[in-house]
């Protein structure tokens, strides 16, 4: 069976004390870093580089992935606030893209996202797109993207830390159809995942793993959504 992507976003939480603490909390569940799911750690991006000594100290880099939450779609200049994606990819893999709440806050917009999304595969990141409809997987569809590797996350709004989680059809339909408009991009399934659901939506051949928000802050919530996973494998 493929190996499940399960990829958490912490968002604005955590300090260094706790994040290094979360890790100590994981570990303490699972002595080698667990087979059969890729799992990423986003945090804010100064907790970066403390994570990433924090990771190969363990001897934890091979299972355990870094992404950002977002990144900027200019490569250099006069953006003040800005981080670029030079910056930060001697720490991470993976890079959360057009997530809802900067869409919604931030005013992001289809153009800069897919400017983000660019960026990141020139330098050898993976982008995880994340879309709410069809017209934003159509803006990417539009779009020719260097050859590299392309996770779309589908995050309906009303799921995202609702506790009310889309269907897993639903989830499913849309990540079929996610497949038919790009080819051979890898499709997630964020908003509300915990471990009693995860089984559902990863139970569907479609879907390749899960986008996991509140879930994700406490160790041991991830780790029944790991082990929700196993049980599938
Ligand atoms: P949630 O958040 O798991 O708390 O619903 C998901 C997300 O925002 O990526």
């Amino acid at each position: 069976v493929k190996s499940k992507l399960l990829i958490a976003n912490w968002k604005l939480h955590k300090d260094l004390p706790e994040a290094l603490g979360w890790l100590r909390d994981l570990k303490s569940v699972f002595p080698e870093p667990p087979e059969g799911v890729t799992l990423v750690i986003c945090p804010s991006f100064p907790l970066l580089p403390p994570l990433h000594a924090e990771l190969e100290k363990l001897g934890w880099l091979g299972l355990i992935k870094l992404g950002a939450q977002t990144v900027s779609g200019f490569r250099e200049g006069e953006y003040t606030g800005e981080v670029g994606v030079r910056q930060i990819k001697d720490w991470v893999e993976y890079v959360l893209v057009g997530h809802s709440e900067r869409r919604r806050l931030y005013g992001e917009t289809d153009d800069q996202i897919v400017r983000q999304a660019r960026l990141c595969l020139e330098e050898g990141l993976v982008p995880v797109v994340c879309v709410s409809d069809q017209n934003q997987v159509a803006s990417l569809a539009r779009t020719t993207f260097s050859l590299g590797r392309l996770v779309v996350a589908y995050e309906p709004p009303f799921a995202i830390g609702s506790g009310q989680p889309d269907t897993p059809e639903s989830a499913g339909k849309f990540a079929w159809e996610v497949k038919r408009a790009l080819g051979p991009a890898e499709v997630l399934y964020g908003g509300s995942v915990s471990g009693e659901n995860v089984a559902h939506f990863l139970g569907r051949g479609e879907i390749d793993g899960v986008l996991v928000g509140g879930a994700s802050l406490e160790a041991g919530a991830l780790v029944e959504i790991i082990r929700g996973t196993y049980a599938l494998l």
